[in-house]
């Protein structure tokens, strides 16, 4: 039998949903595409033998993208619409290989990731993960002049690691605080320095100079590890570290001891290395302010993705060009 037309108006496509889609997304899939949905607890096997057929994937962070769930979905699949900005979880590689589109959700959730970004500042430099246990924990005997000491932030140099939209939003955001922005990244940013007075530097130098140093970068190859022992070392002893980009691109068991020797001042993380793990040496570090991967979590900002979500993947099934292609 002939493979279906894929441009005919009239298919119903079936989309393999890998964990959840909210309904923002499954809206605009109904009545068009049938859903096949994993569920927040879908293993990779389960996965495995709900792919064969469908024509779409609905993949996000926790999810592998392996060639072999390319292979399981078969040559009917046509595109892998990621739900998150970042795509570290997909085998870019296969998809290439097989014709197999991929998309990701920029810009709906800058606002939310970059505010998180300024939260986790202020939060971490404040030790505010520590006063508000001690609260609930009914260790708090009223106010001492020299408990909860933390950094404030007006005045200080902030280094932003990668300058792109999430970076520049973060830059945006901090700059009613800041003594001067740093930044590096692949390119010159002129507009971000003309507007914002921010200075591009070498990685060594934002370390030294900056009094937070916050991370906006996708993990690959070249930034997985990017802050190590080393890295740690070189920055001032008050300094405070912002993680909301991806965990693998700071070495934690390092980290936790940055935190216990007192190398850094603080540290406010959104992202682990194996989530959702998160490591017994971070959970018990000082200083340490741990949400579990919130970046993205506004209402808006996940409506948008899963909006996107969908759009992407109808593009792709009507022939047309995704409003989002990364591959
Ligand atoms: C996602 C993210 O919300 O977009 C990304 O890359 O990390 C977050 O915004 C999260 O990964 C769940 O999909």
């Amino acid at each position: 039998m002939a493979d279906p037309d894929p441009a005919d108006s009239s298919r119903v496509w079936t989309v393999l949903v890998a964990r959840r889609l909210l309904p923002a997304g499954l809206e605009r899939l109904a009545g068009q595409c049938e859903i096949r949905e994993g569920g927040l607890e879908a293993t990779a096997d389960e996965l495995l033998e709900l792919a064969p057929g469908v024509d779409a994937i609905v993949a996000d962070p926790t999810v592998a993208v392996t060639d072999a769930l390319l292979e399981a979905a078969g040559h009917t699949l046509r595109v892998v619409a990621n739900f998150a900005v970042g795509y570290d979880n997909v085998d870019l590689e296969a998809c290439r290989r097989r014709g197999v589109t991929v998309t990701n959700t920029p810009d709906v959730l800058t606002n939310a990731t970059a505010e998180l970004a300024l939260a986790l500042s202020l939060a971490a430099a404040r030790h505010m993960s520590e006063a508000e246990a001690d609260l609930r924990g009914g260790r708090w005997r009223g106010f001492d002049p020299g408990a909860y000491l933390g950094a404030e932030l007006s005045g200080a140099t902030f280094g932003i690691v990668g300058m792109g939209r999430i970076g520049r939003r973060y830059a945006e955001l901090v700059a009613g605080l800041a003594g001067e922005i740093i930044y590096t990244s692949r390119t010159r940013k002129a507009a971000t320095e003309r507007e914002l007075g921010a200075r591009q530097v070498p990685l060594e130098e934002l370390l030294d100079g900056a009094d937070v140093v916050s991370l906006h970068l996708p993990a690959t190859a070249d930034t997985i590890g990017l802050v190590g022992a080393q890295e740690l070392f070189a920055m001032k002893a008050t300094a405070v570290l912002v993680n909301t980009s991806r965990g693998p691109l700071v070495d934690s068991t390092a980290l936790a001891g940055a935190l216990r020797e007192g190398e850094i001042g603080a540290a406010g993380l959104d992202v682990y290395e194996h989530e959702p793990d998160v490591p017994t040496a971070l959970l018990e570090a000082p200083h340490c302010v741990l949400l579990p991967h919130i970046g993205s979590a506004t209402t808006r900002s996940r409506d948008g993705m899963a909006r996107l979500v969908a759009d992407n993947v109808l593009a792709v099934l009507r022939g047309a060009e995704p409003p989002n292609r990364v591959a």
